[in-house]
């Protein structure tokens, strides 16, 4: 398996994957859901925004994982949200996922990327360090449905504190249907 930043040409392919997969695990509507925004971050945001690796075996794209910025116009870390992220039904559960954003969090770590936040489950997320955070830390750029699954990590020495908002995130996930 080869973990790689994506550089352009498969957006079709990678929409797929994301439209299988959440189907697989959350039924017909959700994997279209997340096929259209896929398509829309890949699409829509400007290339400084965007951060795309992969998984591929092959030549097959086995997994994926989608960073857009998120801004604190306020605050003069950089920020990262981790959304969304998938590895093909038939590859999960050998690792693929953590060596994926382990890879991806190394080359953002190192391009000097602050901090990365996410919301989903905090259980998978904490295999690669993410943890609870609340919004009074890490202001969310539209209302959270389940502020539970709001996570976050420092990629330098220093810890997390409270990131001063309001945070900005790209056009495509500024929709409410996703938080
Ligand atoms: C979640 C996902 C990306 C994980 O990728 P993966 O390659 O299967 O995960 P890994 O093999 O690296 O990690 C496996 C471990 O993570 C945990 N894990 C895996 N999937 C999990 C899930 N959906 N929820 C909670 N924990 C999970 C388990 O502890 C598992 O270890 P185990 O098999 O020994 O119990 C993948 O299962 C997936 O694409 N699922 C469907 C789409 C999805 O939910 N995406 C995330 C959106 S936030």
């Amino acid at each position: 398996m080869q973990f790689t930043p994506y550089s352009g040409g498969r957006n079709r392919n990678i929409a797929d994957l994301f439209r299988n997969t959440f189907t697989d695990s959350e039924g017909v509507e959700e994997g279209n859901l997340i096929h259209d925004l896929a398509r829309a971050l890949l699409e829509t945001t400007p290339p400084d925004d965007l951060r795309v690796y992969i998984a591929e075996e092959a030549g097959f794209l086995c997994g994926c994982v989608v960073f857009t910025r998120l801004r604190f116009d306020d605050d003069p870390r950089r920020a990262f949200i981790l959304s969304p992220m998938a590895v093909a039904t038939v590859h999960q559960r050998k690792g693929v996922g953590q060596s994926l954003l382990q890879n991806a969090l190394e080359d953002l770590r190192k391009e000097g990327v602050d901090v990365i936040v996410t919301y989903g489950d905090p259980k998978y997320y904490r295999q690669v360090g993410f943890h609870p955070v609340t919004v009074e830390t890490v202001p969310a750029p539209l209302p959270l449905s389940m502020p539970g699954g709001w996570i976050a990590q420092s990629l330098t020495d220093a810890p997390l504190t409270r990131l001063n908002g309001p945070s900005v995130c790209v056009p495509a996930l500024n929709r409410p249907d996703v938080w």
